[in-house]
């Protein structure tokens, strides 16, 4: 459904993504992996329309999207959490999850949809009018997240989700991204967390210094001994 052909990023001389070409299909959770500054939040705010200098070309379901305004990039549905939560620590949980009810589709199925997020994410449910500002950092990913889904979205795009999060809390959010993939939403995820995505991943890419530097089946690449040394240290 999502088609990324021969991506260039340029950030005045810096060439920040080089021929990156990758796909997301229907039904599919894919995961960009790669170091600091490798250039996986690149990818996703060019996918956004959040970057300028860039050439090549975004396909959504065979449509060219490459020349969208990002509010119109949204509006066919390709949703970014971005990194970090960035809640409003003085709103409650609800109060939150309803500002992601961006665009006059997503605003007239706020309602229902709020329930099909409060039925994804069932914590969240139980704690609705808590004040964000008081949940525990995971439970603040969760509604980032939740909040990105109340756009109706088609493809959610992640921008590491696990950032700082206790062991026992990136299970959770692994978890959640495969039954969000479940629900019939694909997911394309960017993470520095290498095994648990490779574990969860359908198919994956490696970036180094913004090129696509390996790809394959998740569990493919986990045997790889390249790979391993690099980000396993094994
Ligand atoms: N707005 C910008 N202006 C100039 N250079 C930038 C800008 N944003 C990113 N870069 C550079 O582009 C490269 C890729 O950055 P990017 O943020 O995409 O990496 P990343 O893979 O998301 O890293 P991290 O894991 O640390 O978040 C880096 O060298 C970075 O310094
Ligand atoms: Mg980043």
């Amino acid at each position: 459904m999502l088609t990324v052909r021969d991506l260039n990023v340029r950030y005045g001389d810096v060439l920040a993504l080089e021929a990156l070409s990758f796909a997301v299909g229907p039904g599919q959770i894919i995961g960009l992996v790669g170091g600091n500054g490798a250039g996986k939040t690149t990818t996703l705010s060019a996918i956004s329309g959040l970057v300028k200098g860039r050439t090549g070309t975004i396909e959504l379901d065979g449509q060219d999207i490459t020349r969208l305004a990002a509010h119109q990039i949204v509006e066919h549905g390709l949703i970014h959490v971005p990194e970090g939560r960035r809640l409003f620590p003085f709103m409650t949980v609800q109060e939150n999850l309803e500002i992601g009810a961006y665009g006059k589709a997503a605003r007239a199925r706020k309602g229902r949809q709020l329930d099909v997020v409060f039925g994804l994410l069932p914590k969240l449910a139980e704690r609705r009018q808590q004040l964000a500002g008081t949940l525990s950092g995971g439970e603040q990913q969760m509604v980032a997240i939740g909040r990105g889904l109340m756009s109706c979205p088609r493809l959610l795009m992640l921008d590491e989700p696990t950032l700082g999060l206790a062991p026992m809390l990136v299970e959770d959010i692994f978890v959640l991204v495969k039954t969000i993939r479940d629900s019939g939403v694909p997911v394309l995820i960017v993470e520095q967390q290498v095994v648990h995505v490779l574990e969860c991943a359908d198919y994956a890419y490696v970036l180094e210094s913004g090129r696509c530097a390996m790809q394959g089946l998740g569990h493919t690449l986990l045997q790889d001994d390249g790979l391993r040394r690099a980000y396993l240290g094994l």
